[in-house]
């Protein structure tokens, strides 16, 4: 039987635990799990796409059927690079839903043969954003639990490059 891969994709900027808590899940359900860093400036995020992917990476460093790495342009094109069929995508409240909708229509119009499958985070986690987590860092709001510590202190040197207050 062949690999069942699945693709997450996102922007990850930066990642949080409700990320975290969906590639546990997807390691339950496939073989691979790529974690697919979006590299578009176009929406100015806080860390550099190569930062990014390195805090995604020492998060996940235990994990062997992880990859994690950047694209871009269309994410269908991705996928077919990646030799992958389902797209992995978290669905938090009824807000995401009409977006996630109409991207999953696109993608499966673009290629049909392409999945979108998406996955509940735990209820602890089901508010969380990484804008959230940005704005409140930022505001010098407590995030301890909602954000892995080492991201925790990377925002902490943005504040302090950026001499701004926060609080972890
Ligand atoms: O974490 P995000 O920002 O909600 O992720 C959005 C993402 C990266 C999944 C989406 O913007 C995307 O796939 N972008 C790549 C360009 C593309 O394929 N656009 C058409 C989607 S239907």
């Amino acid at each position: 039987m062949s690999k069942r891969i699945a693709v997450y994709p996102g922007s990850f900027d930066p990642i949080h635990n409700g990320h975290l808590d969906i590639v546990e899940k997807c390691r339950r359900v496939f073989d691979e799990v790529i974690i697919a860093v979006l590299g578009n400036e176009a929406k100015e995020p806080v860390f550099s796409l190569a930062d990014r992917v390195e805090m995604i990476s020492h998060q996940l460093r235990q994990c062997a059927d992880c990859t994690v790495t950047s694209f871009d342009g269309l994410l269908v094109d991705f996928m077919e690079q990646a030799q992958a069929q389902i797209i992995i995508r978290g669905l938090r409240a009824v807000s995401d839903f009409e977006y996630e909708f109409q991207m999953a229509l696109m993608n499966r119009r673009l290629n049909p043969s392409i999945e979108t499958v998406f996955m509940v985070p735990r209820e602890e986690y089901i508010y969380l954003s990484s804008r959230l987590v940005k704005e409140v860092f930022f505001l010098g709001g407590n995030l301890v639990g909602l954000v892995p510590d080492p991201i925790l202190e990377r925002l902490a040197e943005v504040a302090a490059s950026r001499g701004s207050g926060s609080a972890s």
